[in-house]
């Protein structure tokens, strides 16, 4: 049969064919870089993805899912092996017991929890406190769930825009709120507050006392905490991870989010998960059923596997991140970029200044030279912050990748003159 109506075009003139949610937010910037890196022949700088294998022993697990005929769904929430396994570590890691029959949901990420959960908790009018920079994937969640995103600065070393000029590796990079902003962004419409801890892109991990002034504006105003911890074992200079589920009266107002992708270094599994209380477990555990149905069920066997893994491999995991970067840094430090240094995850934010305008106005245009010109590829600043005039000065380098990726990249960067 032909189509016999008024040229498509036309129709599409007449009438809105996208959602005004989908016109209101970019795709991401991040993983724009990646293209961009791979079509101008550039060290790929910019998205979180290591360039280095994954454990033998979980390939080895999904291999031998696969060869046992795991391939049909695994149940909605998750798997109960992996579901066992989280568990198990989240009593080990955090102390905290986690039922796996109610408490515990697998997604296709912690990307998929994070939205399933935004999605399973929100409502219009609703608000939901992020700090800046943020994650770029927070912003969206915030649109799609019809919440209305309230922004608080974290700033290097308390107030100024710029970070130390660091000579050690552990003298800067503390990336502090205002106590008074945050609780000014706290009121009766707020819903939730998403953390991230060690944070993407800043390289923060939260302290106690931190945690402790977050929750108490949590329980006062009965709000949520979405904690985003895919970064939990990656940590530097003595940092220790504190899960704001386990302080006094959050256990009950908090979605824990962790997953596969940055720990065991597979991030195109797709294998992440919420762990919340059984009342906001059933609201989450819907939405992700119907947006995803499930993960893949013989990678979520192999992630059983991985949570296994000795304690050995974490210690690993953290030593080798300290040498890609403390590698990093001196490269950078060496052509001229003023670092913000990480205490956590695997990013290392910039101050660019030293650049402008030699190499572009802002960080959009440096960026774009770095990429076509020195053949290195980053995340411009602008895309981690609600107002891109806030990020025009930074730019985030991962260093996820072997030492000789980066040291390419450092040949590659001193190419650059600055003053
Ligand atoms: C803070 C943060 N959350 C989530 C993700 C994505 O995690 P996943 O691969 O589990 O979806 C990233 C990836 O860079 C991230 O930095």
């Amino acid at each position: 049969m032909c189509y016999a109506g008024p040229p498509v075009s036309e129709i599409v003139q007449q009438k809105r064919l996208t959602s005004e949610k989908a016109d209101r937010f970019t795709e991401s910037v991040i993983r724009e870089m990646t293209r961009q890196a791979m079509l101008y022949g550039a060290v790929n700088l910019a998205q979180g993805f290591p360039d280095f294998a994954g454990p033998e022993e979980v390939k080895e697990a999904a291999r031998a899912a696969i060869s046992a005929d795991i391939n049909q769904y695994a149940i909605t929430w998750g798997a109960k092996k992996l579901r066992d396994a989280i568990a198990r570590q989240m009593k080990l890691w955090q102390g905290l017991d986690v039922d796996p029959e109610t408490e515990i949901t697998v997604c296709c990420g912690s990307t998929e929890a994070m939205i399933s959960a935004m999605l399973a908790v929100t409502n219009p009018g609703d608000e939901v406190v992020i700090f800046e920079p943020f994650y770029e994937n927070y912003g969206p969640d915030a649109i799609l769930s019809g919440a209305g995103p309230r922004f608080v600065k974290l700033r290097p070393s308390g107030r100024s825009a710029d970070p130390e000029p660091v000579e050690g590796s552990s003298d800067s990079g503390e990336w502090c709120f205002d106590p008074d902003e945050l609780r000014a962004a706290f009121n009766a419409h707020t819903k939730a507050i998403i953390l991230n801890t060690p944070n993407n892109p800043t390289g923060k991990v939260f302290t106690r006392e931190e945690l402790e002034f977050i929750r108490d504006l949590c329980v006062e105003w009965n709000v949520l905490a979405l904690t985003d911890e895919i970064y939990e074992h990656i940590l530097y200079d003595g940092a220790k991870h504190l899960s704001i589920a386990t302080l006094d009266g959050m256990r009950e107002r908090t979605v824990t989010i962790n997953g596969m992708s940055k720990t065991y270094s597979v991030t195109g599994w797709r294998v992440g998960w919420a762990v919340a209380p059984a009342h906001l477990t059933s609201a989450i555990r819907k939405v992700h059923d119907f947006l995803t149905v499930g993960a893949a069920a013989p990678l979520q066997e192999a992630g059983a596997v991985a949570l296994s893994l000795p304690e050995s491999y974490y210690q690993k995991l953290a030593a080798d991140y300290r040498q890609r970067r403390d590698c990093l840094l001196a490269g950078l430090r060496a052509s001229g970029f003023r670092c913000f240094v990480p205490r956590g995850a695997y990013y290392i934010m910039t101050n660019i200044a030293a650049f402008l305008p030699r190499y572009g106005a802002d960080d959009l245009a440096f960026t774009q030279h770095l990429v076509k010109e020195t053949g290195v590829a980053v995340v411009p600043g602008s895309s981690f912050y609600n107002d891109p005039r806030d990020g025009a000065g930074q730019v985030r380098f991962a260093f996820c990748k072997q030492l000789p990726t980066l040291e390419e990249a450092a040949r590659r960067l001193a190419r650059l003159r600055a003053p």
